[in-house]
């Protein structure tokens, strides 16, 4: 099945006021671009102004508490992200499963927080090194998804980022026929969880996509796009990865 391609950006702990000046060309890549689906996560603090600035562009969170208000210092629900204008956040990342402890249970309570609300998720799954050195990497992927894996889940509401976590920020990737596997293997667990629905829900690819090898990357098997960090924060460095996926 012809799935559309989403391109998201996630800014990380990147980015100001005046960082937004890249989002201008960035959306206006996006409308130039219109076979292709365009979003940038930033950080909440820039939520708003974002939305303000490119009216139209899709922005989203990097993460949400699956509680919709209480005493959580400190952090962020889902409705005070949509209040702010993002249509979406990232959930799962492996930043947050490392840096914060988070568990798929975790991260399963958020992804279903936002498809409460009508919100769209993109979860994230990828192994460490030490587990694809150990030959687990499949295993270990379709474990997360299927522990993370929200219920209630539609393919309009929710897409998969497959990030394998020695690939961030890195340089290094996955071999073409690595991510085709990898993704191969999302898609049958995605069949076992969705039945004909897995068939149009989109799975991304992230980490270390450049301008250089976004091509090959968006076009290995069952690819339908990429979740992109570094070189999401700057226009000159993005643009040509939208126009990869278009
Ligand atoms: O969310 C994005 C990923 O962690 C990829 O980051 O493109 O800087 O490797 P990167």
């Amino acid at each position: 099945m012809a799935r559309r391609k989403l391109v998201a950006g996630n800014w990380k702990m990147n980015g100001d006021l005046a960082a937004l000046a890249e989002l201008e060309g960035i959306a206006a890549a996006a409308v130039a671009a219109p076979g292709v689906d365009v979003a940038i996560a930033v950080p909440a603090t820039l939520i708003a102004p974002a939305a303000a600035r490119v009216p139209g562009f899709t922005i989203g969170a990097e993460d949400v508490h699956p509680a919709d208000k209480g005493a959580h210092t400190g952090c962020i629900s889902v409705p005070m992200i949509r209040e702010a204008g993002a249509s979406f956040s990232i959930v799962g990342h492996s930043e947050r499963r490392a840096d914060c402890g988070e568990t798929d249970a975790d991260v399963r309570a958020k992804a279903e927080a936002l498809l409460r609300h009508g919100m769209h998720a993109i979860l994230c799954v990828g192994e460490t090194l030490a587990e694809r050195d150990a030959g687990q990497a499949q295993a270990v992927v379709t474990g997360q998804l299927r522990a993370s894996f929200p219920d209630g889940a539609a393919s309009g509401w929710l897409s998969i980022a497959y990030e394998p976590v020695w690939a961030i920020g890195t340089g290094r990737t996955p071999t073409v026929e690595d991510v085709a596997a990898i993704h191969g293997a999302i898609r049958a667990t995605l069949v076992d969880l969705l039945g004909d629905d897995a068939q149009a829900m989109r799975v991304l690819y992230g980490g270390s996509v450049t301008a250089e090898n976004a091509a090959s990357l968006l076009g290995a098997g069952d690819v339908d796009g990429a979740l992109v960090g570094g070189a999401s924060l700057t226009a000159a460095k993005f643009v040509p990865i939208i126009d990869a996926g278009a």
